[in-house]
């Protein structure tokens, strides 16, 4: 299957740095979006992770040494950042930002990234004093006039044992930021996606509810992936432990109503992928005290009425309906004739179909098969992780826009 970025080079110059090690996972979200990495390994940097590691994980050599002949004669350190369409610097140290501010060009690292005509994107790492001295945030400044992008850093726990900004970024938001710089302007730049994930939770009580085990991360990572194709995303989603993804404008609800009303709020949009497991039915009245539980009164009776169906109001809304609006089906026996009849029911044009018996471990997992129902086709899609379901179905939403689907 391909990737939006199958086939775009990055150039990564791991510097020394604790955070080093964050590197090689960085590598394999590249890898996992079809990005090739070739990776620079300053000698601060070896002390942290090992040539090795870096040349399994990339599946090239890795490059060292700025007098190596054999290197020159492979690929030169010019022709090195010039391969590159992007070069990343992760860990960014205070020493490496201070070079590349002025222009030194003394080992590999600084020589490659004097000698680049592409984009640059740093994510700093170091001691927080490190990061807050009036050097380092000189440095900074006249890196960000130069036109270099710069991601993180976080506030956070430092290996030192001191606290604040100097963390690198995680993995993930590195790659997320080098998603958006490759692609550019994005598939789906221009476009208006909304998604809804997470379940909903319906108040019984002041202090109990009705809710379900939806953990919102096929969601999520749609959101995030339609984001980094260059959609203008919003998340609204219910209580679930996950991060905003970058990027998107994270609306949190809690009950089915809430959730319609943001939906019917974030309109216009192009694209509404609803993820969410809205509960079917809330409690009819709503005590606004505590019920009680007396000894010897009978056993409270909840009344339960049903839920608006987000789904279908947006799909078969009149005026200001999304173009695309694409249905979850999450069905335990008779999968593809129960999301057929479903997508017809509700009148949306895509219904994302998937088996969550117990067996197959989708329910708050971190994989999914699933099949794509449109008018009259089916797709049926490999295993998959969730987090490449929701980056071939925003590719196949740029498709489908580009007319080629
Ligand atoms: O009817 P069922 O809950 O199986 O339909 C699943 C699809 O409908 C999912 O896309 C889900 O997000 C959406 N849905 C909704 N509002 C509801 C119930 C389901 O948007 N009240």
């Amino acid at each position: 299957m391909s990737h939006a970025l199958t086939g775009r080079k990055v150039l990564l110059i791991v510097g020394g740095g604790i955070a080093a090690y964050k590197s090689l996972e960085l590598v394999r979200r590249l890898a996992e979006r079809g990005v090739e990495t070739r990776a620079i390994l300053t000698a601060a940097g070896s002390h942290f992770v090992t040539p090795l590691s870096l040349a399994s994980l990339t599946g090239n050599k890795v490059h060292q040494d700025l007098f190596s002949l054999t290197d020159e004669a492979e690929m030169g350190h010019i022709e090195l950042s010039r391969w590159a369409d992007l070069v990343v610097v992760a860990p960014a140290t205070a020493d490496l930002m201070a070079k590349m501010a002025h222009g030194h060009a003394n080992d590999l690292a600084s020589t490659a990234l004097m000698a680049t005509d592409k984009p640059v994107l740093i994510a700093p790492a170091m001691n927080v004093r490190m990061w807050t001295h009036a050097a380092t945030q000189r440095n900074l400044a006249t890196l960000l006039a130069d036109g270099i992008h710069v991601v993180g850093p976080d506030d956070g726990a430092m290996a030192c044992g001191e606290f604040g900004p100097g963390r690198m970024a995680e993995p993930d938001v590195i790659a997320a930021e080098i998603a958006r710089l490759l692609s550019g302007a994005g598939p789906l730049s221009g476009y208006r996606a909304l998604v809804t994930a997470g379940p909903t939770l319906e108040p019984i009580d002041p202090v109990r509810f009705i809710a379900n085990r939806s953990s919102g991360k096929q969601g999520y990572a749609i959101a995030r992936a339609l984001a980094e194709a260059g959609a203008q995303t919003t998340l609204v989603s219910g209580p679930v432990a996950l991060a905003a993804p970058p990027r998107v404008k994270l609306v949190k609800v809690e009950t089915a109503r809430e959730m319609l009303a943001a939906c019917e709020s974030a309109l216009p949009a192009d694209i509404a992928v609803c993820a969410a497991a809205v509960a079917d039915w809330r409690t009819e009245d709503l005590p606004n005290a505590k019920i009680k539980k007396t000894a010897g009164k009978a056993v409270p009776e909840l009344r339960l009425v049903e839920n608006p169906d987000i789904l279908k109001t947006l799909a078969q809304l009149s005026k200001g309906r999304p173009r695309l609006v694409i249905g979850f089906a999450a069905e335990t026996h008779d999968v593809i004739a129960h999301a057929t009849e479903k997508r017809a029911r509700k009148g949306c044009d895509w219904i994302i179909a998937n088996d969550v018996s117990a067996a197959t471990g989708v329910m708050g997992g971190d994989q999914n098969t699933v099949h794509l129902i449109s008018a009259g086709a089916r797709e049926d899609w490999p295993l998959l992780s969730k987090d490449e379901v929701a980056r071939q179905l925003a590719a196949r939403i740029a498709r489908h826009f580009a007319g080629a689907a």
